[in-house]
């Protein structure tokens, strides 16, 4: 009798894990697929920041009830190009695309824009296309003038006489973000450079001389090597560096570490990888901007519901973002300042990283 009852509980306890199994599947978000399929174009996974949009884009959505097709591109546009027309050709019913090069995508998106499949450009404009229904990002001027506010409130360019030795690093000239990042900063800081108080050594000022391809870390790195030979090998003090994100501070940071012996400049970042938060606590950069992705996830997952639905996508701005064939109805997330003093309330009290990653 006693094993009868036994063997019934243990039968009875199998059941129950299963259902609990099952149930937590669906939860977590297997995806039960009744939403219908989502195409998610993601650029690479070589940055730290994609991963973490492509796995917060995949669980929201799967949570929603959608299929998700998740696919990096690692930085080749070719194979970006192929994986949409995957997408187009397997049965997405809605793309969301963060581009690698927002030019480029004409020609597979009208094959979208003819099969009426929206596309939602992911915190990179998708240019000369008009296919693109939504555009969902952070606010990419604010990001820029944050930077370049930095800038002027450390070195109190307001007061001071200076002038300040100051050298400038920007993105990929195919992301349409690089020229806001790059116009917000210097809306700020080209007055000063007029004025003879900010000094750009090197000469490099245009968006072309200070673009960084790719935004590699290594491209960064040996621009910095050559301008730090060719203007401050001999003792010339380098006041700061605009930096337009982290993976071309971080390029700039190796640089300094190798080449210069000065006193340490101004950094600012962007992203605030794991990578530059080390550095902020260490005192190699000056700050960054935090762009929770978790935010922008959801942003886009409502975005993607509305259009199932058959309704309009929430939307805050009507005016920024022209691609080309018009403007994009736009929601612009809020970008927000990180030092070194509130990195912790902002990244781990938040639940964004865990204490050990930024050790
Ligand atoms: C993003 C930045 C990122 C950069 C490099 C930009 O489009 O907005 O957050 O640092 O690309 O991946």
């Amino acid at each position: 009798m006693k094993k009868k009852i036994l063997a019934l509980l243990l039968a009875t306890l199998m059941v129950m894990t299963m259902l609990a199994g099952c149930g937590k599947k669906s939860d977590s978000g297997s995806g039960d697929g009744k939403g219908g399929k989502v195409g998610v174009a993601m650029p690479t996974k070589d940055l730290q920041r994609w991963n973490q949009d492509g796995a917060n884009m995949k669980e929201q959505l799967e949570k929603a009830g959608y299929t998700v097709d998740l696919q990096y591109a690692s930085n080749d546009i070719a194979t970006q190009v192929s994986q949409i027309e995957n997408m187009i050709s397997s049965g997405c019913e809605v793309l969301v695309i963060a581009s690698i090069d927002g030019d480029s995508l004409g020609t597979v998106l009208a094959q979208a824009k003819e099969k009426n499949i929206p596309v939602i450009a992911y915190d990179r404009l998708i240019m000369n296309s008009d296919a693109v229904t939504y555009y969902a990002t952070f606010d990419n001027y604010m990001v820029g003038t944050k930077q370049g506010e930095y800038i002027e409130e450390k070195l109190d360019l307001k007061n001071a006489a200076g002038p300040f030795n100051i050298e400038l690093v920007t993105g990929d000239p195919g992301d349409n973000n690089a020229r806001f990042f790059f116009g917000g900063a210097m809306d700020v800081l080209q007055p000063y450079i007029d004025s003879g108080k900010l000094v750009v050594k090197s000469g490099q000022t245009s968006f072309e001389e200070v673009a960084t391809a790719n935004w590699s870390t290594e491209t960064a790195q040996s621009r910095m090597d050559a301008i730090i030979s060719a203007n401050y090998a001999d003792g010339t003090v380098l006041d700061a560096v605009l930096c337009s994100n982290d993976s071309t501070a971080l390029g700039v940071t190796n640089s300094l570490e190798a080449n210069y012996t000065g006193a340490w400049p101004i950094i600012t970042g962007q992203d605030c990888d794991i990578a530059s938060v080390k550095n902020m606590i260490a005192g190699k950069q000056s700050m960054s901007i935090f762009k929770d992705t978790r935010t922008l996830a959801s942003k886009v997952v409502e975005m993607v519901d509305a259009i199932m639905q058959g309704k309009e996508a929430p939307i805050n701005d009507k005016e920024t973002y022209d691609n080309g064939t018009g403007i994009i109805p736009s929601y612009l997330c809020e970008p927000v300042f990180a030092d070194v003093n509130n990195y912790k309330e902002l990244l781990i009290d938040s639940g964004y990283y865990t204490e050990d990653q930024l050790k």
